[in-house]
C-alpha cells in the first residue's frame, strides 16, 4: 500500500508556520522540564524515602503533585501549536493507537490520586507512603511511553498499515528501531532533570546532603544518557543519520550546542556548583528539543514540508492570542508577588 495514500490533507494555517514551530518548542521545552522534575525527583524521592532528619521523600512530597498538574497544563500548550502545522501526522497516530492512547487518562488520574494521597497522608501511610510513590511514577512511565510511541509513530507513515494488517486493533510503534533509545534517552533525562530539581530544593533549603545527592543523579543521568543518545542517533534512517552529521547545518548545529551543553553539565556538577548545573540542565533541554523539531521535519521530508503549508493571512486571532497572552502573564506575575508578600507577613 501506497502509505501517502494514507496521510490526511493538510489544512491551511493563518499566519507564518514559524511562529507555530517556535511556540510549539517552546512550550514542549516548559512541558518536558516539568515532566523530568516530577518524574525524577519522584523517582529519587523513592530511592532516599529513608534517612536521618527529615527525609528527602517528604520535602519533594509537598512539591510534586503541583508540579504534576503544571506538567499536564503545559502539555496542553504543544498539543495545540502541533496540531497546527502536524496536526494530520499526529492525529493519525493516536487514532491508530486507540485504547493504548485512552488509557493515558486513567494513567494521568491514578498518578495525580497517587501523587496526592503521597503528599496529603504522608505522615500516617509509613510503609505505603513507597507504594503510592510507586504507582504514580508507574502511571507516569505508561504515559510516556505511549508518547513516545505517538510521536515516533506519526513520523512514520509507512508503519500505519500496521493497524489494517493487525485486523483493525490498536497497534503501537514497536518495530520502530528509534522507539527504545528514545524512550530511555527521555527516561534517563528525567532522572538527571529531577536530580537538578532536588539540588535545587536543597540550595533553597539550606540541605547540604539534598544538594549533594541531586548533582549525583544530575552528573550520572547526564553520562548514562550520552550513551542512549548515541544509540538514539545510530537507530535513526541512514539519509537522517547523515543531516545530523554535518547534511544539515540546523540539524548538525542543534546537535553540536546539546553536546556541548551537556558537558557543561557534567563540568558543573564535578565542581559541585548548583546554580550553573541546573542553568546549564534546562539550557541542554531547549537545545534537544530544537534537535528533536529537526528530525521530526526530517524524517517528515519525503511526504511533506511545513513551509508548503497554506498561509490565510489572518492576523488578528494572533493579535488577540499574544495579547491575552500578556494580559494572562500579568495576572500571574500579581498573583505571585500577593502570595509572596502574604507569606512574608504571616
Ligand atoms: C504526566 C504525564 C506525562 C508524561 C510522563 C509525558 C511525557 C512526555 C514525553 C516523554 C514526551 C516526548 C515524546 C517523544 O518525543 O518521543 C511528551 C511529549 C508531549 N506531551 Fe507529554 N507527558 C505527560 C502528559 C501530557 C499531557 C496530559 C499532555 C496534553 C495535555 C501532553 C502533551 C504532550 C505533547 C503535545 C507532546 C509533544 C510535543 C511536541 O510534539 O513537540 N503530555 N510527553
Amino acid at each position: 500500500m501506497n502509505p501517502t495514500a494514507l496521510i490526511p490533507a493538510a489544512q491551511p494555517i493563518p499566519v507564518t508556520w514559524a511562529l507555530f514551530d517556535g511556540l510549539l518548542i517552546l512550550g514542549f521545552w516548559a512541558h518536558i522540564l516539568l515532566m523530568n522534575a516530577v518524574f525524577g525527583g519522584g523517582a529519587i524521592a523513592l530511592v532516599h524515602s529513608a534517612g536521618p532528619g527529615e527525609p528527602l521523600s517528604k520535602q519533594m512530597s509537598k512539591k510534586l503533585p503541583t508540579m504534576l498538574a503544571l506538567t499536564i497544563n503545559f502539555g496542553v500548550a504543544p498539543l495545540l501549536f502541533l496540531q497546527v502545522n502536524y496536526g494530520h501526522f499526529d492525529y493519525p497516530g493516536t487514532i491508530l493507537m486507540g485504547g493504548w492512547w485512552l488509557l493515558t487518562i486513567p494513567a494521568l488520574l491514578v498518578a495525580y490520586y497517587s501523587f496526592y494521597i503521597w503528599d496529603f497522608k504522608y505522615a500516617t501511610l509509613n510503609g505505603l507512603r513507597r507504594v503510592f510513590l510507586g504507582l504514580g511514577l508507574l502511571s507516569m512511565l505508561y504515559v510516556a511511553f505511549m508518547f513516545v510511541n505517538n510521536m515516533t509513530l506519526m513520523l512514520v507513515p509507512e508503519h500505519w498499515a500496521g493497524y489494517l494488517e493487525n485486523g483493525g486493533r490498536s497497534i503501537l510503534n514497536l518495530s520502530d528501531a528509534t522507539l527504545f533509545p528514545r524512550f530511555l534517552h527521555f527516561m534517563t533525562g528525567a532522572l538527571a532533570i529531577g536530580g537538578a530539581t532536588v539540588a535545587v530544593v536543597g540550595r533553597w533549603k539550606g540541605r547540604e546532603d539534598f544538594e549533594r545527592i541531586g548533582l549525583k543523579w544530575l552528573m550520572n543521568g547526564t553520562l548514562i544518557n550520552m550513551a542512549f543518545g548515541l544509540w538514539f542517533l545510530i537507530a535513526l534512517p541512514r539519509q537522517v543519520l547523515l543531516a545530523f552529521m554535518g547534511g544539515n547545518a540546523m540539524a548538525t548545529g542543534a546537535l553540536v550546542v546539546s553536546v556541548i551543553l551537556a558537558g557543561l553539565i557534567v563540568h558543573a556538577t564535578a565542581v559541585k556548583n548548583v546554580r550553573n548545573g541546573a542553568i546549564w540542565a534546562a539550557l541542554t533541554v531547549l537545545a534537544m528539543a530544537v534537535t528533536r523539531h529537526m528530525l521530526r521535519k526530517l524524517m517528515l521530508e519525503p511526504y511533506f514540508s511545513v513551509q508548503d503549508l497554506e498561509v490565510t493571512g489572518q492576523y488578528s486571532p494572533m493579535v488577540m492570542f499574544f495579547v491575552t497572552l500578556a494580559l494572562g502573564l500579568l495576572v500571574i506575575a500579581w498573583m505571585i508577588r500577593l502570595f509572596l508578600n502574604s507569606r512574608k507577613e504571616a
